[in-house]
């Protein structure tokens, strides 16, 4: 169940807000410019499905949102338990960070942890399956999909090279654990 938590920055604690009503979650991460959406799926797709099935099952909405950001190219990205890589990737991307372009995902499958810092508020957004997160450019924020990472993604670049993680140095990610 997709789900949306809101704390202090100061008290990881101290919960102030937690909900699972997906417009609600889209209500409040409005307020800090994230868009959230869900998506009914036009098809049926399995985890095993190549990365052009997913892209052209979702062709309409990715067309609708490409133009309305005015991205150029989508991709679809695979993580699971399996791929070596998982544990370094978990890793890089956990620590607190920037992009100068949206960091557009869709989760066609599985799900992860959208941990944005605005403010002097932290904004657990679990995505899962049917999830659309667009986090603005310049939104410092971090990501997990825990130990054990099971997703499909679709991703939507306005400029790939703006897609790099500028860090922050702050070491906030370690007192929220979310996944
Ligand atoms: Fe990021």
């Amino acid at each position: 169940m997709s789900q949306l938590t809101i704390f202090q920055d100061s008290a990881p604690d101290a919960i102030l807000v937690r909900t699972e009503d997906a417009e609600v979650m889209a209500t409040e991460l409005a307020k800090i410019g994230v868009q959230f959406e869900r998506w009914e799926s036009p098809v049926t797709l399995s985890p095993e499905d190549s990365a052009e099935i997913i892209l052209e099952a979702y062709r309409p909405y990715l067309d609708a949102l490409m133009g309305a950001k005015g991205a150029g190219s989508a991709d679809v990205i695979k993580l699971t338990p399996e791929n070596p890589a998982a544990p370094a990737l978990r890793e890089k991307f956990l620590s607190e960070h920037q992009h100068t372009e949206d960091e557009i995902r869709f989760f066609v499958h599985g799900s992860g942890h959208f941990v944005m810092h605005v403010g002097e508020k932290v904004y657990d957004a679990l995505c899962e399956q049917g999830d659309l997160i667009s986090v603005p450019a310049h939104t410092k924020h971090w990501f997990d999909a825990g130990a054990k990472p099971f997703f499909t993604a679709l991703r939507v670049f306005t400029d790939t090279s703006g897609w790099v993680a500028h860090f922050t140095g702050d070491k906030i990610s370690e007192r929220f654990p979310v996944a």
